[in-house]
């Protein structure tokens, strides 16, 4: 019986539950779930710090920051007294033709963070608007210079950029892609994991930089006229998290230039921290022309998403000869009050504690720990860079995502989340984790795995 959860109904296996049919739940097996006869023990009532309580009361180590978003940490005292006051202050205004000084202040501080040049924020609310909102502002760029014929996009195998349906035609995971991703045109690169040369690699694979010259092939196949953008994770996340051979991104930025092709960095997963540098393009010293962000602006903790835009593109529109709004583009809730004092208090929390720097001092025990699945059962490779990483297993014959999908439920059971994509477990955790919890982390896990079938 659930000691946390209110107004609540007993299912048939006698257990307190909300009331569940009304919820459609994302991306998720509805039918599953709300029949699990364990479900209180997947509800998620409380969380402080690197922890979760469910509401059957068992204390769960958030090792992906839940959704790779809460970089700060769940209910942290700065952010979340920031939010409360808020509301009272000033519950909501919009950003059109009006303004609200939280949202100034808020792109400001983002912008601080990004590379030098890039010093301009529109903001959304989640990371597939942001997705979305740079596409359309790659199409607009290029329209404003007289070359209208850009409209391709070029994504990339196994990338992942949201749900929205731009998002989705870039995106590269086929489950995602097969029943909506054919509505814009696009075409992809191939992805970066090459497990005949860099299998287990310690953070950035040393070979496979010239797998962007497949860039140079789809240029030539469709022609740089028609090619309006670009759009790579620098490290990908949700199609497994595979890490960018050393020069890689380098490459594509030196192609794109060549062409005058814009390149996007979706940053949603990348950006506030998670490689131990404000953004990913910093850690790789490659400046892209448009930044995707979202998750942590906030700590996840107020929707929010935007795109970080390179000085030359916003000074496109605001010099250029287009409409007096500039950009016919933008949500209710762009810089919503709240949001944007959420994002400031994040932004403050992790200047304060050094949050950036504790990713950055924590990747070693991170590659370490990762990398002590080498020679385990079923591991077929490793991959990590800054707090992000991911162990791969052999898929089951005939039932692939079966063996992670138990790693993830049996660790869950001992007191740590991690998630199963495919048949790889990722590891994510908020960048306050300390040394001891990161242990204990990969101790369960490996535990655990020694055991999976
Ligand atoms: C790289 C990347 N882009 C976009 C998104 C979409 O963000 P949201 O779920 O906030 O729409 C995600 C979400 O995981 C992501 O990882």
């Amino acid at each position: 019986m659930s000691a946390v959860i209110k107004d609540g109904v007993t299912n048939a296996a006698g257990v307190e539950v909300p009331p569940l049919d009304a919820f459609w739940m994302p991306y998720t097996n509805n039918r599953a779930f709300k029949s699990r006869e364990d479900i209180a023990s997947r509800m998620i009532a409380k969380a402080d710090g690197v922890y979760y309580t469910t509401a059957s009361g068992a204390r769960i180590i958030d090792a992906m920051a839940t959704l790779w978003c809460v970089n700060a940490g769940h209910c942290r005292p700065k952010i979340v007294e920031a939010i409360r006051a808020q509301a009272g202050e000033l519950d909501f205004a919009s950003n059109f033709s009006v303004g609200n000084p939280l949202a100034f202040r808020a792109a400001d501080a983002v912008a601080r963070l990004a590379p030098a040049g890039i010093g301009h924020v529109f903001f959304t609310n989640s990371g597939s608007e942001a997705v979305d909102t740079a596409l359309k502002i790659a199409l607009g760029y290029h329209r404003l210079n007289g070359q209208a014929s850009r409209q391709r996009f070029i994504g990339r195998e196994k990338g992942y950029h949201g749900v929205n349906l731009a998002g989705v035609a870039v995106g590269g995971v086929p489950a995602n892609r097969k029943a909506f991703g054919n509505l814009i045109a696009v075409d992809h690169m191939p992805h970066t994991q090459d497990l005949a040369r860099n299998r287990h690699c310690r953070g950035l694979p040393a070979d496979g930089a010239d797998i962007a010259e497949r860039l140079e092939r789809l240029v030539a196949l469709h022609d740089a006229s028609n090619i309006a953008a670009v759009i790579v994770e620098p490290v990908s996340g949700a199609g497994g998290v595979l890490v960018p051979p050393r020069g890689y991104l380098q490459r594509l930025r030196e192609i794109c230039t060549r062409h005058g092709i814009l390149l996007i960095f979706d940053e949603v997963i990348t950006g506030f921290g998670r490689l131990g540098t404000p953004f990913a393009s910093q850690f790789f010293d490659v400046r892209p022309d448009l930044i995707t962000f979202a998750k942590g602006v906030t700590s996840a903790t107020v929707p929010m998403g935007g795109v970080l835009v390179s000085d030359h593109v916003y000074e496109a529109f605001m010099n250029g000869s287009g409409p007096v709004v500039e950009l016919f583009h933008g949500y209710t809730y762009s810089g919503h009050p709240l949001a944007s004092s959420a994002a400031l208090a994040t932004l403050a929390t992790y200047a304060e504690e050094d949050l950036f720097g504790n990713a950055a001092r924590l990747s070693q025990a991170f590659e370490d720990g990762i990398h002590d699945f080498v020679d385990m059962p079923h591991v077929i490779d490793t991959r990590n860079l800054g707090l992000i990483g991911a162990v791969e297993l052999a898929p089951r014959d005939g039932a692939p995502g079966a063996r992670a999908l138990e790693v993830h439920n049996r660790a869950w059971e001992r007191g740590v989340f991690v998630r199963p994509i495919g048949d790889n477990i990722a590891f994510c955790p908020p960048l306050m984790i300390d040394k001891t919890q990161l242990e204990q982390v990969f101790g369960v896990v490996r535990e655990v795995l020694s055991t999976v079938p």
